[in-house]
């Protein structure tokens, strides 16, 4: 067959909905491994097509598929891919924008609120041995959202849709992203911040929404959270190197920053020795009480959001090897 598509991970249980996309002119072969140089040689020798999810793709894997033309990211995030070494090869990077975005945008919100409206604080203090008292507790995250302002960092379709979700909570939302047109955000009925360093002094919730570039890694450190008021609430769902998790423990233990909602870490899974700020967590650090929520990159995780990746994933190769015209193509100069 001309073209073979190879999955480098099983994802789903069966292939049903991969052969209806690719149809009869498509070899469609998965390896279960762990990373590309896992792939047995003669399906690495044939694949015309790579479908990553996890694994890493370096230029010395991509000698090992001397057919590749395209490879698509089952995902948004395309950091783990060499585009570089793609590109000298003509190859193709693709990603699939559009599967778990409101998922994501939900989930921001979602850490946002359990912590502003003292959830995690509350639901933690009443099954304490014995039980905290049947009352509330004063605590610097805890305050009418309507006061607050929410800053954004990236303003495309997930930092969009929180936007949106946000104003119907009655917050001041304002931007910052050098890459969207002017416009947008009177589109939106949001406030644009020119500089990073404007937004982080207005941000009392600050979330980030950028992907992971050389430019965006370590842009949120410790000069950047001393700029944020005093008991601001960061939130993290994009990629963990964007924030300086030493920085943030420091920003967390001195009480500047009130509190943290993490979905993603700097290296995932958390490496051992993990850093302090997980190990704190962990070990339920009474100065931590209430403040940090960590979830395990599952912001995107719905059954439906995986559905939407498998199609999609599955339409974009489809688009790449066969046309008309490919779809969700990440240009090798790409931050
Ligand atoms: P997008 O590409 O639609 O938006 C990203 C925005 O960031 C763009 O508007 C871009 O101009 C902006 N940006 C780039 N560099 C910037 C900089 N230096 N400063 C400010 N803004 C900058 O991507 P989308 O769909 O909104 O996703 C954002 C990120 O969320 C992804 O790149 C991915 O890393 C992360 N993500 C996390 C998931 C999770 O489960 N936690 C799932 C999906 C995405």
């Amino acid at each position: 067959m001309a073209e073979t598509v190879l999955y480098g991970e099983c994802l789903y249980p069966d292939d049903r909905v991969e052969r209806r996309i690719f149809g009869d002119g498509v070899e469609v072969i998965f390896a279960d491994a762990a990373t590309l140089a896992d792939i047995p040689e003669e399906m690495a020798a044939r694949a015309t097509g790579l479908m990553i999810f996890r694994q890493f793709v370096r230029a010395e894997d991509l000698a090992r598929f001397p057919r590749l033309k395209a490879i698509v990211r089952m995902g948004v995030g395309y950091d783990r891919i060499d585009r570089k070494a793609a590109a000298a090869r003509g190859i193709l990077v693709c990603n699939v924008p559009d599967y778990g975005t409101a998922e994501v945008a939900d989930h921001a919100i979602a850490l946002m609120l359990a912590l502003r409206r003292g959830v995690i604080l509350h639901h933690d203090l009443q099954r304490t041995s014995p039980p905290a008292p049947w009352t509330y507790r004063e605590h610097p995250l805890i305050r009418r959202l309507e006061r607050l302002r929410l800053g954004l960092v990236g303003l495309g379709r997930i930092g969009t849709a929180v936007a949106l979700r946000a104003r119907a909570f009655g917050m001041r939302v304002i931007a910052y992203d050098p890459y969207q047109p002017n416009g947008v955000e009177r589109a939106l009925g949001i406030e644009r911040a020119r500089t990073l360093q404007d937004l982080l002094a207005e941000s009392d919730t600050l979330s980030l929404h950028t992907p992971l570039t050389p430019e965006t890694r370590g842009m949120i450190g410790a000069a950047e959270l001393a700029r944020l008021p005093e008991g601001a609430l960061v939130i993290n769902t994009a990629r963990g190197p964007v924030l300086d998790i030493e920085a943030l423990y420091e920003a967390l233990a001195s009480g500047h920053v009130a509190g943290a909602g993490l979905d993603v870490l700097p290296v995932e899974p958390p490496p051992e020795p993990p850093p302090r700020l997980l190990t704190a967590y962990r070990e339920r650090a009474p100065w931590l009480e209430g403040r940090l929520i960590i979830t395990p990159h599952s912001a995107f995780h719905t059954p439906e959001a995986w559905e939407d990746i498998r199609v999609k994933s599955a339409e974009t190769m489809r688009a790449a090897l066969l046309g008309p015209r490919p779809q969700n193509v990440i240009p090798p100069e790409a931050l």
